[in-house]
């Protein structure tokens, strides 16, 4: 590639750096998209220069433009084709944040892998996936993208994620490179506002915030998406210390760095360049390899160069790994690689994919509440369907650019094959209901929540309960003494505290994808058995974002004991109302037996224990069997507990089964003040349960030396 490099000329280089949208290249594409794009200020000559394309539709699309492209570049290198493949391509999957719930992570690897299928048939060639952002405040939008608030399943799943979508190798048909995003600390964008100032120390930085990115690299993951806040004052994009000291040297990466949209020439906005010009030279010795949606290295690298303000050779290093990337894609020997009206039409929303969808589905929602089994329903029952997902398609969520709600049936529709009669109406004013069919009705199914306008990129929020209507329509519904179920659809934890009294039972089904009322319904009559567990606490109210369990312990802990100069508040509890790995199932399952098979053990010697996990219900059921650690002693104050591993287990009505766990070093590992990340020798409480806050309990110590 080094000699493909060097017959270039600087314009043909620097154009590999350059990302912009189809319909630069073929007038007739929708320009869809808003911003720099609609400004861009390059020539037509230019734009047969550019290295990679942000977006496309499908097949026909991709082959028109990378031909046209062909045959007016000079020098025949393809082009790259990257976009948003989030939760799928066509066959749309739970958004992450369900996924999350899933705690599954076979299950989030097959849902990349089948979207990687999908969105290959387009030549697609690189998705823009995992979000690996550590998600605490849900009032920031993009919650709904990410993992949750836990840096280990965060890890967990970008790492499979990865996995899921680079399969076997990327130089293979069906699979995609997967970019991690938003290098780094996006998910901290204060009081949840989008693209909001950043600040986080190094300590937290490396503790809490990195760990995604880092199991996702680890993974394997070939390129880097940066973020559009700051660190340390610097913008990401051109934060020399992220790209090159954390990126580079200590992670040893070697692959694509890529700006978020305009997040380049935005550094101009955040005051830290003082022109574009500034900005390009500011990126490129940073590390950022390809600009999205700018032309700043267009315009300006050249004049850099000259003036002896740019190394030609950063230049150079860019480039080798951008076309590094491409050789490894196969696009030199096949720049149409994957893109196939046929094989669309044999895959996309093939009835295994939707059946993969129907799958992940099941196992993403979450049963918050189930008072006196009012779940699961039976089919004697008759039932009046309300709210305004009643008679919806439109559950797909967002970032599912390529997905369409019309390829989904309806609660309404998929319900009408249960219920032994269905009254549906999803109107939100209670007045409008037909009284004699709310009457008839042994129970009230309501299916309410968020559109998916309200969560996603730029979509935050300071009030996160439902609607006042939506609240007020679910009181009005007590008048007619009927159970309430509430199916929820949310990007985001809600605060729950205007409905939670009025229901009875609540399913949270956040946005579960082209198969979402199927699988609704098979939860909600027990054809599967609902095991789904929180990424993310709820709050009792706004006032306690970000709410966490993994929170510090601070100095003066509330004991309820009457010390008034605890951390409380005077108007609120301070834990929230479901916490992180909470979910119910119709079963209940019972632990006991936890047998530490070293209590005792040495640094760097694998600790070992067994749990019973009991079913003494009727329902088979799955459980999601969680192991959490606190170092009481620590060099810098430790959380009050930390997830370290998980299980989902299936056990039978009436049977119990014994889980073996191993916990290694990293487990017990921590970032020090001088950013190593090692263990120290001292005691640790083992918390092992079905949740952050259900749990049994036994102290272990961690000796220094012998091995
Ligand atoms: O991948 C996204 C990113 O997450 C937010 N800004 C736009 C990018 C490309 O669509």
């Amino acid at each position: 590639m080094k000699d493909l490099v060097s017959t270039l000329t600087l314009e043909e280089k620097i154009g590999q750096l350059i990302q912009i949208a189809p319909f630069f290249y073929i007038e007739k594409i929708d320009k869809n998209v808003f911003g720099p794009l609609l400004d861009l200020g390059i020539s037509e000559e230019e734009i047969f220069l550019t290295g990679s394309v942000l977006g496309i539709k499908d097949a026909e699309e991709m082959i028109e433009v990378q031909k046209t492209y062909l045959e007016k570049s000079r020098h025949k290198i393809p082009l790259m084709f990257m976009a948003d493949i989030i939760h799928g391509y066509k066959t749309i999957f739970p958004v992450p944040l369900a996924m999350a719930a899933a705690f599954n992570p076979n299950l989030v690897k097959k849902a990349a892998r089948i979207s990687s299928i999908e969105a290959q048939t387009a030549g697609i060639h690189v998705t823009f996936s995992p979000m690996a952002d550590l998600t605490r405040d849900p009032r920031w939008g993009r919650v709904v993208e990410g993992f949750g608030e836990d840096p280990y399943l965060n890890g967990v799943l970008a790492a499979s994620m990865v996995q899921g979508y680079q399969h076997d190798g990327i130089d293979k048909e069906g699979n995609l490179a997967s970019c991690v995003k938003h290098f780094a600390g996006y998910g901290l964008s204060e009081a949840g506002r989008d693209y909001n100032t950043t600040d986080v120390s190094r300590l937290n930085l490396h503790q809490y915030y990195l760990t995604g990115y880092k199991k996702a690299l680890d993974a394997g993951a070939r390129l880097v998406m940066t973020a559009f806040n700051l660190i340390e004052g610097v913008p990401a994009t051109t934060n020399a210390y992220l790209l090159r000291e954390v990126l580079r040297d200590q992670y040893q990466f070697d692959g694509v760095v890529i700006s978020d949209y305009d997040s380049l020439k935005e550094t101009i906005e955040h005051g830290t360049s003082k022109d574009e010009k500034d900005a390009a030279r500011q990126g490129i010795i940073a590390g950022l390899d390809i600009e999205m949606a700018t032309a700043a290295y267009f315009r300006n690298l050249p004049a850099l160069i000259q003036e002896n303000k740019v190394d030609i050779a950063l230049i150079d290093e860019a480039v080798l790994r951008v076309l590094e990337l491409k050789r490894d894609l196969g696009l030199f020997d096949n720049p149409y690689k994957g893109a196939s009206v046929t094989k669309a039409k044999q895959l996309v929303l093939s009835e295994a994919h939707k059946k993969a969808s129907l799958e992940v589905a099941l196992e993403s929602a979450v049963l918050l509440k189930n008072d006196g089994g009012t779940l699961p329903l039976k089919k004697e029952m008759r039932v009046a369907l309300l709210g305004n997902y009643a008679t919806s398609k439109d559950t797909i969520g967002p970032w599912s650019w390529h997905g369409n709600p019309s390829d989904n049936n309806s609660l309404d529709d998929v319900l009408n094959g249960y219920a032994a009669s269905l009254y549906v109406n999803d109107t939100l004013e209670a007045h409008l209901l037909d009284e004699t069919s709310i009457n008839d009705s042994d129970i009230l199914v309501v299916a309410i929540g968020e559109s998916r306008r309200e969560s996603g990129e730029a979509h935050s929020k300071t009030n996160i309960k439902l609607s006042n209507q939506q609240e007020r329509f679910i009181n009005d519904l007590k008048q007619f003494n009927k159970k309430i179920v509430l199916v929820l659809f949310n990007g985001r934890p809600l605060d729950l505290s205007g409905v939670i009294d009025q229901s009875n039972a609540i399913l949270e089904t956040f946005f579960l994808g082209t198969c979402s009322s199927e699988a609704i319904a098979m939860l909600l009559y027990n054809e599967k058995n609902p095991s789904g567990k929180l990424p993310m606490s709820f709050p009792r109210n706004v006032g306690q974002v970000p709410i966490y369990y993994n929170y510090l312990n601070t100095g003066r802990p509330y004991k309820n004991d009457g010390n008034e100069y605890t951390s409380f508040y005077l108007d609120e509890k301070n834990d929230p109302l479901f916490s992180f790995g909470y979910g119910l199932s119709y079963s209940q399952f019972e632990f006991s037996n936890l047998i530490v098979k070293n209590a005792v053990f040495y640094k760097g010697e694998t600790f070992q224990f067994s749990i019973d996990v009991t079913n003494t219900s009727a329902f088979d059921g799955y459980e999601v069997v969680q192991v959490y650690l606190r170092d009481l002693v620590a060099e810098v104050s430790r959380p009050v507990k930390e997830l370290k591993a998980f299980n989902k287990v299936f056990v039978k009505k009436n049977e119990t089964v014994t889980l073996e766990f191993l916990l290694d070093d990293e487990a017990f590992s921590y970032v020090h003040r001088d950013l190593s990340f090692e263990s120290d020798a001292g005691d640790f409480i083992l918390y092992v349960g079905n949740s952050s806050t259900s749990t049994l309990e036994t102290k272990i110590t961690m000796k220094e030396g012998k091995l």
